[in-house]
């Protein structure tokens, strides 16, 4: 078994960052970052501070925005190149000057030969099914996305959807990431999830590696996305509790038990699953944070608060200004779901 790679500092980042020929310039590594919300505007940044000091990398950072007019009529890209900041998505923060918005997705992939996968999960099969076959060959690809999708063939992680989609080699990176957070800098840890390819995995560490961003890499993809994503459905709960004032107590009982259910799914699903990675960042750390901070607990405190008279994509809506709730799941199974939500849930059944 692989241990884990820890990168203890930054200057043993730039000495060595698992390319062999760093002088050659066309050995030098593309990145390009699909998405630009909230999390995809951080991850640029993040990435832009390390790709514009380490010559393994192409300054460049190019960010592919879905277009969308602003209030004022100009187009999110634009003001994104002539401001270097995302106004909708993260005001008032400097992206880097090397970080180029893009609304073209073809355009923004065709070059990279490192993919960085941050859009909310809904949006990752119609991303995918559009730059299939349009990609390099020597592509690589990260997911930070968390969420996957339940087929009527069984689950499907995010990262196996990249790479069955793409044809290439999928690291995931999860951890304790609250996105506000890392854009002003302060400390955080964060996890990368690698298949096989150690390599990669080293790669995509000194690619986000800063000084207030710890990255350690795990040879458990499945672990680390899962946990990424289970963590979602506990932060809902933990919105109940805050809802019902029901204590800090009750709140730390959720997260406990939260975390054993995580473990026990996610064992369920894949028996690979190591049970070291839920004491990593993505693990207890991440679930953590989103109990305590992230948006779904906010929204969920709303719902519980509105007696649940209003609904999730109401409150949505009205609450985070365009950004999206942290779904877990994206059921194609309506059948099963609806005979659940009426036998279990006690939904009334209503016709027409
Ligand atoms: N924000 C965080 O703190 C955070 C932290 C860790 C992980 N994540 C994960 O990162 C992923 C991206 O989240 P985010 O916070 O960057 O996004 P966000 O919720 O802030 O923004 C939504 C994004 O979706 C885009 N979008 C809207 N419609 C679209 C469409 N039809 N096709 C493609 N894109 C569309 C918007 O332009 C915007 O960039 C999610 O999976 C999330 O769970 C977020």
């Amino acid at each position: 078994m692989a241990p884990a790679l820890e990168v203890q500092g930054v200057e043993n980042v730039s000495q060595n960052n698992g390319l062999n020929n760093v002088d050659d310039v066309t050995n030098r590594s593309k990145v390009t970052v699909i998405g630009s919300g909230n999390w995809g505007s951080v991850a640029s940044k993040l990435i832009a501070s390390n790709t514009i000091r380490m010559n393994n990398f192409h300054d460049e950072v190019r960010m592919w925005v879905y277009e969308e007019t602003l209030p004022s009529g100009e187009k999110l890209t634009d003001v994104i190149n002539q401001t270097n900041e995302n106004v909708k998505y993260l005001p008032g923060i400097k992206l880097g000057k090397n970080v180029v918005a893009d609304p073209d997705l073809e355009n923004a992939v065709r070059d990279a030969n490192m993919l960085v996968f941050v859009t909310p999960h809904q949006f990752m099969e119609g991303i995918c099914k559009r730059i299939a076959g349009k990609i390099r060959a020597d592509a690589e690809a990260i997911s930070l996305v968390k969420g996957m999708e339940v087929k009527m063939e069984g689950p499907c992680m995010i990262s196996t959807l990249i790479s069955e989609e793409l044809g290439i080699n999928c690291s995931v990176l999860m951890g304790a990431n609250i996105a506000n957070e890392i854009a002003v800098e302060k400390f955080s840890e964060a996890t990368v999830g690698y298949r096989q390819n150690r390599e990669a995995a080293e790669r995509w560490v000194h690619l986000f590696y800063t000084p207030y961003f710890i990255v350690t890499a795990v040879q458990d993809v499945e672990g680390v996305e899962l946990c990424g994503t289970l963590k979602n459905v506990v932060a809902i709960a933990a919105g109940f509790v805050d809802g019902l004032e029901m204590g800090n107590n009750t709140k730390a009982a959720i997260m406990r038990l939260g975390l054993r259910e995580m473990k026990a799914f996610s064992k369920l699903l894949f028996p690979s699953v190591k049970d070291s990675t839920f004491f990593e960042s993505c693990g207890v750390a991440d679930l953590i944070t989103t109990c305590l901070g992230g948006r779904n607990r906010k929204v969920a405190e709303a719902y519980a608060k509105n007696g649940g008279k209003r609904s999730f994509d109401e409150l949505e809506a009205e609450m985070l200004q365009g950004q999206k709730l942290q779904t877990y799941f994206e059921v194609s199974l309506p059948m099963i779901t609806l005979i659940f939500d009426v036998a279990i849930e006690m939904v009334p059944f209503v016709i027409g």
